[in-house]
């Protein structure tokens, strides 16, 4: 047992839910936080794991969770940002009460848990917070434009805190998954494709209609990459900043990597990904 502790935000699915389990087998603590801890029936009772409620836009949920937390095991060595959710639309197809909320939960709920959880670990000089972006934060995806920006935002908070807390002995990292069928492009996910004026919609459905004949096919991902990934970047000695996971994210950030600019990036994008000219 190494005795140690992690929070993780948003464990009732996806990635939450598996990197509680990866975490455990792991020998660590968990303190699995989710909006509606009275529906879990997985991890409630199981031993080294607390399960309990966390709001992210919610900052005495996060209050209460850190200390329940603290009480049951001690510090909490190590924070998951992993709570969030996207929309398919484009982004005038997208109401402002939505661009806001997902900004609430992806970008300032993230924050609301660092604020938290950063004040603790740089008192005792250590401590490890991975921010689970996405692929759409590597790179601006079209059809999902308010989510990407959201995404992106995380990724830049996440490299300039590296810099900031390095010296203090904290380190901070993001996971940017690829494509994995989880709940999040389901049920959580908002839908505003058949919003808006008449060629809004023909736009948007041919924007995804062209995506997605080209990713059709293949088999699907297995999300326990991104759950491994994340224990990875908690528990290993060097964690690069950046950590794209899946062979779909991985390739795009070789790419990324590997053309000559940035526009030579865009441009390979726009070859690939607008549907052709009707
Ligand atoms: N699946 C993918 O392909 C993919 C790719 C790249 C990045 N991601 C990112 O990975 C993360 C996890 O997603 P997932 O794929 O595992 O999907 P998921 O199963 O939908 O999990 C999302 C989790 O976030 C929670 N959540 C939403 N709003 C919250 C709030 N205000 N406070 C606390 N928790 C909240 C959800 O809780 P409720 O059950 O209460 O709604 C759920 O537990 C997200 O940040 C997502 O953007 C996913």
């Amino acid at each position: 047992m190494t005795n140690r502790t992690v929070l993780i935000t948003g464990c009732s699915s996806g990635f939450g839910k598996l990197a509680v389990n990866t975490f455990r087998a792991g020998g660590w603590n968990v303190v699995a936080t989710m909006r509606s801890p009275e529906k879990e029936a997985e991890l409630t009772g199981l031993e080294g794991v607390l399960v309990t409620r966390l709001d992210v836009k919610d900052s005495q949920s996060i209050d209460a969770a850190f200390e329940q937390g603290a009480a049951a095991f001690g510090s909490i060595d190590a924070v998951v940002n992993n709570a969030g959710y996207g929309s398919n639309a484009l982004f005038e197809q997208s109401p402002d009460a939505s661009v806001r909320d997902i900004y609430e939960t992806n970008v300032f709920g993230l924050m609301n848990v660092m604020r938290r959880a950063l004040p603790d670990m740089r008192e005792r000089g250590s401590g490890r917070i991975v921010n689970v972006t996405s692929m759409a934060g590597l790179m601006g995806l079209l059809g999902n434009s308010v989510y990407s920006s959201s995404k992106f935002a995380v990724e830049g908070l996440t490299e300039a805190l590296a810099l900031e807390y390095k010296p203090l002995g904290v380190r901070i990292v993001s996971v940017a998954p690829g494509a994995y069928l989880t709940t999040a492009f389901g049920a959580n996910t908002d839908n505003y494709i058949e919003s808006g004026d008449p060629q809004l919609v023909e736009h948007s459905q041919n924007v995804r209609d062209h995506f997605a004949s080209i990713v059709s096919g293949g088999t699907p991902q297995d999300p326990q990459e991104v759950a491994d990934k994340i224990y990875e970047c908690v528990t290993a000695d060097e964690v690069p900043v950046h950590n794209p996971v899946g062979a779909d994210a991985e390739r795009l950030s070789g790419l990324i990597d590997s053309l000559p600019s940035r526009q030579a990036f865009v441009d390979a994008m726009e070859q690939m990904l607008l549907p052709p000219a009707g």
